[in-house]
């Protein structure tokens, strides 16, 4: 009898794993990396790393979670004891992103209310680190600010909510409301967007290809980057996610959608925010490049200060927020899943206990991100934690399934019993070779530019503490964790 929970249906699944890759990142990382490491011309390295490693990974992520029915931790061990410390160090990445990504939801939270009657005034980047966020210097704290921990609160209570109500009446529920809302909203945007004044200019910048840029590492190194985070993998998300599919469900299928909405939606956004930022340039006539800002100041500094300018600003200026509310909320339901899951199992508890006690620990983790140097710290540890830790461990998956326990031809056996699309040797060549190789060179050329010079200009002491330590801490503390043994019968979700 299979007393797993289970989701509803197919497009259950598929909202939720759709929910989980388009987040964060694909809204207000997604354009900005692919300005800066060649336009258009960086869709060839995007496109390479998607169906190389992206789909690939995907692909073997999913087989995993169906195949062993269980957390990424208890999948791991299953495939060999040896490896189930990569499965809790990627749960413990998935807990430190859960401490800082509800806080960009929080900031969204509050902008979508400022956007009404534009409250932050002519200078929005001062608005936002100034009157807003009091930002402290670099490398320092202080008190916590209330405009940031009440909606952090606000988050919490809703995610967990959802996973407090389990697979089917929660995870899935919430990403049937949030994702159909989100693109609704997002198409809105979009179309607003691209008939505005100056549109065309913004969509030109960001196509027109800079083909010089293709042979430098860097560029390839940020469009693997980008794909790990966008699509989700090595965060243990996705192995949790399909350990919830019924047996009979396709797995290559399900792979292939759900990497090609998530990249459809990325390159909605692009669209989206150059024709905006177009529209500012031609307003302000600047050239394009000089208004493009990465990551939280694209959406909290530099698209404030378009909103102010455009017809119904207020209107314009809640949908974008509240995108990134939605987009934001239904990835953040599943980071912190992957450690209710592995809770659950590790220690034979409820679900209730597992979203109690390790919701609640992140959640008392995450306030120390809505005090004064908040904005400093989660810039920090995002950096390295998503070098170090997503990558790397990314890294170690591949590397450990396709040479060390060697299940590929196990698993392609697996995937293809149950899916339509058979998969042939190019899947084990990617995951067993392209993308071994090109992750360790990526590595290296990381390592390389942040031992020789300090990320961020932030102090050496801050870097090491809640850079370098944090990183390494989720690799040691996982490892830690696989002294305790399993319960003796496994612990169904
Ligand atoms: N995949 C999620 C995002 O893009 C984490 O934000």
């Amino acid at each position: 009898m299979e007393n797993r929970s289970q989701w509803g249906s197919r497009l259950g699944f598929l909202m939720a794993a759709i929910g989980s890759a388009v987040g964060l990142g694909n809204i207000w990382r997604f354009p900005a990396t692919a300005f800066e490491n060649g336009g258009g011309a960086f869709f060839v390295p995007y496109l390479f790393a998607l169906l190389t490693a992206g789909i690939p990974l995907l692909i073997m992520e999913y087989t995993i979670g169906h195949k062993y029915r269980s957390s990424s931790p208890r999948s791991f061990s299953k495939i060999s004891k040896g490896m189930e410390w990569i499965g809790w160090w990627q749960v413990l990445i998935s807990f430190v992103i859960s401490t800082y990504y509800p806080v960009i939801i929080a900031w969204a939270i509050m902008y979508a209310y400022f956007s009404f009657g534009t409250q932050w005034g002519d200078d929005p980047t001062s608005f936002f680190v100034g009157d807003f966020l009091n930002l402290a210097d670099p490398g320092t704290f202080g008190f916590i600010v209330p405009a940031v921990m009440i909606p952090l609160i606000v988050v919490w209570v809703l995610v967990l909510f959802f996973l407090g109500r389990g697979v089917k009446k929660g995870i899935e529920l919430a990403n049937k409301i949030f994702i159909p809302t989100l693109f609704i909203v997002f198409l809105i945007i979009v179309i607003r967007a691209v008939t505005l004044p100056g549109a065309f200019e913004g969509l030109n910048a960001f196509f027109e290809p800079d083909w010089s840029r293709i042979t430098e590492g860097k560029v390839w190194v940020a469009a693997y980057g980008q794909i790990f985070f966008s699509l989700s993998i090595a965060f243990a998300i996705m192995i949790t996610y399909s350990s919830y599919l019924p047996k009979k469900s396709d797995i290559t299928n399900n792979a292939f959608i759900t990497g090609f909405a998530n990249s459809s939606f990325e390159l909605l956004a692009g669209i989206g925010v150059f024709a905006v930022l177009g529209f500012m340039a031609v307003q302000s006539s600047t050239p394009v490049e000089e208004v493009v800002k990465g990551g939280v100041g694209l959406a909290f500094m530099v698209f404030p200060e378009i909103i102010s300018q455009m017809p119904a600003s207020g209107f314009f200026g809640f949908l974008f927020f509240a995108s990134l509310f939605l987009a934001g909320l239904s990835s953040m339901i599943s980071i912190s899943e992957t450690y209710i899951a592995g809770l659950q199992e590790k220690f034979s508890i409820s679900r209730g206990k597992a979203v109690t006690f390790g919701g609640g620990l992140a959640f008392i983790v995450s306030l120390f991100f809505a005090n004064q140097g908040g904005l400093n710290l989660l810039d920090t540890v995002d950096y390295f934690i998503n070098n170090y830790g997503v990558a790397l461990a990314g890294l170690f998956e591949v590397v450990a399934i396709a040479w060390f326990a060697r299940s590929l031809k196990d698993l392609q056996q697996h995937a293809d019993s149950v899916s339509d699309i058979k998969l042939g040797i190019w899947w084990r060549i990617c995951l067993g070779i392209i993308t071994p190789a090109i992750l360790g060179y990526m590595m290296l050329q990381n390592l390389k530019t942040d031992l020789s010079s300090a990320y961020g200009d932030y102090p050496i002491d801050f870097l090491f503490n809640f850079g370098w330590l944090v990183a390494i801490g989720a690799m040691l503390i996982g490892a830690i964790i696989t002294v305790k043994k399993w319960p003796a019968k496994d612990h169904e979700a």
